[in-house]
């Protein structure tokens, strides 16, 4: 069955969305994103998404082109008349239109398309019992991460070489630290604290990371915001990840070699069972 996605104020079937040859994003990647995770049916963490949507844009002097009640009603919208239970709503607003030219003027309105993608079993993941594998690779992203933008080329190819290697994602290092994994948050767990990167625009601001970090506190977990290394990641007892679509993700290789037991651990299990209860209580 066809989906009914939005764009520019119309809702319609996926074939007949249509956007420019011109548009800025398609020409110059020059457009920003977010993914929103559905639960039963509701929004996981809609305020995260709708406030980090607003940096992104403000970050490149763009403006948005509606407000955050109307976007909440067009995801809520989207949900219901694609009858979504467990899944995403991608969001992406560019420039807009104008002429090839690097430099943008003032013409034109931005374009914002939003469409689905339903997954059913996206809470109930059994990689969350397996756990993850995952390669390393040097991170050759420009140095504004902390925006999220759709220019997603090289998190691309690592994840496709992640995919030749037999792996499932790549974390990505930069002067011998691990930054993020194609796209998540990256985590160990060393010592009994769990360390994660500290915010920065080397690495994207995770709406995921902000609430596993909040619940953490609130279980008394000792986090330390720095950067580690590969070896330090080797060699501690848990890995995971976070992001919109994988909640709380253990990772248990890291370049073939096993992550403490070489299977998923207490810390990351309990960080995602609390995190989907919280958000799932909290999903609007
Ligand atoms: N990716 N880091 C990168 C590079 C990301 O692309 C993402 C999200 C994250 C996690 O952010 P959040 O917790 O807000 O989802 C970290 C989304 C899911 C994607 O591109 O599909």
């Amino acid at each position: 069955m066809s989906r009914t996605v939005y764009v520019n104020g119309e809702y319609l079937p996926e074939e007949e969305a249509r956007v420019s040859v011109f548009d800025r994003g398609f020409l110059f990647a020059d457009g920003v994103y977010e993914v929103t995770s559905v639960l039963d049916g509701r929004l996981i963490d809609f305020p995260g998404h709708a406030e980090r949507l607003s940096r992104s844009l403000r970050e490149l002097e763009m403006e948005s082109p509606v407000t955050d009640e109307q976007l909440l009603d067009i995801h809520r919208e989207l949900v219901r008349v694609n009858g979504i239970e467990e899944g995403m709503v991608y969001l992406q607003v560019t420039r807009g239109v104008a002429d090839r030219d690097f430099a943008w003027g003032a013409e034109g309105e931005p374009t914002i398309v939003l469409f689905t993608q339903s997954k059913p079993g996206l809470a109930d993941n059994p990689k969350a019992r397996e756990g993850m594998k995952v390669i390393s690779i040097a991170d050759r992203r420009w140095g504004r991460r902390d925006i999220k933008t759709v220019q997603l080329l090289y998190p691309s190819m690592a994840k496709m070489a992640a995919r030749k290697a037999g792996a499932d994602d790549a974390w990505m290092v930069e002067d011998g630290f691990v930054t993020e994994g194609t796209s998540n948050n990256a985590y160990i767990v060393t010592g009994g604290r769990i360390v994660t990167r500290h915010l920065g625009e080397e690495i994207l601001h995770g709406i995921t990371r902000a609430a596993v970090l909040r619940v953490a506190r609130d279980l008394q977990m000792e986090v330390e915001e720095r950067p580690f290394t590969l070896e330090e990641a080797r060699a501690a007892d848990e890995a995971f990840v976070t992001s919109a679509s994988t909640f709380v993700m253990p990772v248990v290789e890291i370049d073939g070699a096993s992550v403490g037991e070489g299977r998923p651990g207490p810390v990351a299990a309990r960080l995602r069972e609390v995190y989907l209860d919280e958000m799932r209580a909290a999903a609007i």
